[in-house]
């Protein structure tokens, strides 16, 4: 069945063509409606307007499903690892054994950080934002590949493979080195023998004469935090990589971009919040009622962090996965972590509240993940890192897919102008 949409101004009609995606989602077209009527669309903050046509990840906020070109989250989290699922979502397909042997060989490849790049993380105090750092290191990446960096999306194309390894494989150690920046410790570099959340592990934890020694059940909730945060539609970072990519900027400055937005509290920044949240409450003894209370207030600044999200109306399906893996690594390594029973507690009463229950709001990724990295070992200031490594490939997917657009053009929003009128220029003798 093909739609029609017709928008009726004053008394003129305007035939809009309507699209409809391979999930049944339709959209009306309206980048004629300048042009015929004289009108742009508005919609502050773009929450119900499509920027592209994507086919990389597909989410239905009503009904809390997440596929990844096509498969379930919940398979993806059952039976896949990082580097496949990373695969999978840059290329398109699940990899062949050969696909992702050669895939795993490009990342251990170029595992290396130059040492030049030290110098970057020197030029931090060691109290910065380790988002700020990464952000900057990754901004950097061009400087030391400009082959893999033309900003030109021919060029940049014929080389995406090399340049998606280096940005995935570095974004990892980068994580690790600004962590060992920021506790004083010298650098660990990285093993090519070891698989990619090991070898992360290892250049985080490992001593000058003491390797650090794997623990299965560590490796797997990294393996699974990552992969459950490898890309989610268009969320305030990604779109910022496309937009910094529709300038025609090469993959690593408009990952760099991404990094930034994605550092806000808002967004990957939340993670953090919800561990200072539970960490309040339980140093203050309260039960939760008093955040709750708070959250209610409406303010943006006492919202229940991890909780609620601009597309899912219902639970976000990777916040059940996160819950549920939290209790099975505390468990598996004889964690009494007082902090979970908190957020099981606040999750709970939430849950049961007529005001987030009449806003549909759920716990979303971050109000768990922070329970699993604090089990890992990751200190809360680096949270949000973490979820940049597990975004990458969700970034490269989505910056292929504006670099090999025949069709596409530079972002460029319109807007509605709310300013003064025309006005003469007053000179400042004249001026009251
Ligand atoms: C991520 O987009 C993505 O896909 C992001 C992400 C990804 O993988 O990339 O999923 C990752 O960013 C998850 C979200 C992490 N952020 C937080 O947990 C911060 C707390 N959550 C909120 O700030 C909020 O829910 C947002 C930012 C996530 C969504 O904001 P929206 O869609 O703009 O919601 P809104 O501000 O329009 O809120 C609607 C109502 C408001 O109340 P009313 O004005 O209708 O009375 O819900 C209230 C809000 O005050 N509300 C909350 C709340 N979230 C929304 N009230 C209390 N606590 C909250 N967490």
């Amino acid at each position: 069945m093909t739609h029609t949409a017709s928008l009726k101004i004053d008394d003129k009609e305007y035939p809009l063509p309507v699209i409809v995606g391979t999930e049944g989602e339709k959209a009306v077209d309206t980048r004629t409606l300048r042009a015929t009527a004289g009108y742009v669309a508005y919609d502050q903050g773009y929450g119900n307007t499509g920027s592209c046509e994507s086919k990389v990840t597909f989410l239905n906020g009503d009904d809390g499903i997440l596929r990844h070109r096509g498969y379930p989250i919940e398979q993806l989290a059952n039976h896949s690892d990082f580097v496949e699922t990373s695969y999978l979502v840059i290329y398109g397909e699940l990899p062949t054994a050969a696909q992702r042997k050669e895939f795993g060989l490009r990342l251990r490849q170029n595992a290396v950080v130059e040492t030049q790049m030290q110098k970057i993380l020197e030029g931090f105090p060691t109290s910065a934002s380790p988002m700020a750092m990464l952000s900057a290191m990754v901004a950097a990446l061009p400087a030391y590949h400009p082959q893999l960096a033309n900003n030109n999306f021919e060029k940049d194309l014929k080389v995406f493979d090399q340049a998606a390894a280096v940005a995935i494989s570095k974004i990892r150690t980068m994580v690790a080195m600004i962590y060992r920046y920021q506790k004083g410790l010298p650098f660990m570099f990285p093993k090519q023998e070891l698989p990619f959340c090991d070898n992360f592990l290892h250049m985080m934890f490992s001593e000058p004469y003491k390797d650090y020694v794997s623990v299965p059940e560590v490796t797997k909730a990294l393996n699974l935090f990552l992969l459950l945060h490898a890309d989610h539609e268009q969320n305030c970072s990604t779109s910022t990589v496309r937009m910094v990519a529709s300038s025609s900027s090469n993959l690593f400055t408009s990952i760099s971009a991404g990094i930034s937005a994605l550092a806000g509290p808002l967004h990957g920044g939340a993670n953090a919040a919800v561990m200072h949240m539970l960490q309040s409450i339980h140093d203050e003894g309260d039960d939760g009622s008093r955040f709750i209370a708070a959250a209610k207030s409406g303010s943006k600044s006492n919202r229940l962090m991890g909780f609620g999200h601009a597309v899912y109306r219902n639970f976000d399906p990777r916040a059940k996965i996160i819950g549920q893996a939290c209790g099975t690594l505390l468990s598996k390594l004889g964690i009494d972590d007082p902090l979970l029973n908190i957020a099981q507690h606040l999750e709970q009463a939430a849950l049961k509240d007529d005001y987030f229950i009449s806003r549909k709001l759920y716990p979303n990724v971050d109000f768990y993940s922070g329970i699993i990295m604090r089990a890992i070992g990751i200190p809360v200031n680096m949270f949000t890192t973490m979820f940049a490594i597990g975004r990458a490939p969700g970034y490269i997917a989505n910056w292929h897919e504006v670099a090999s657009n025949p069709k596409g053009r530079i972002y460029r929003p319109r807007q509605i102008y709310v300013g003064p009128v025309l006005r003469p220029y007053v000179p400042i003798d004249q001026r009251g």
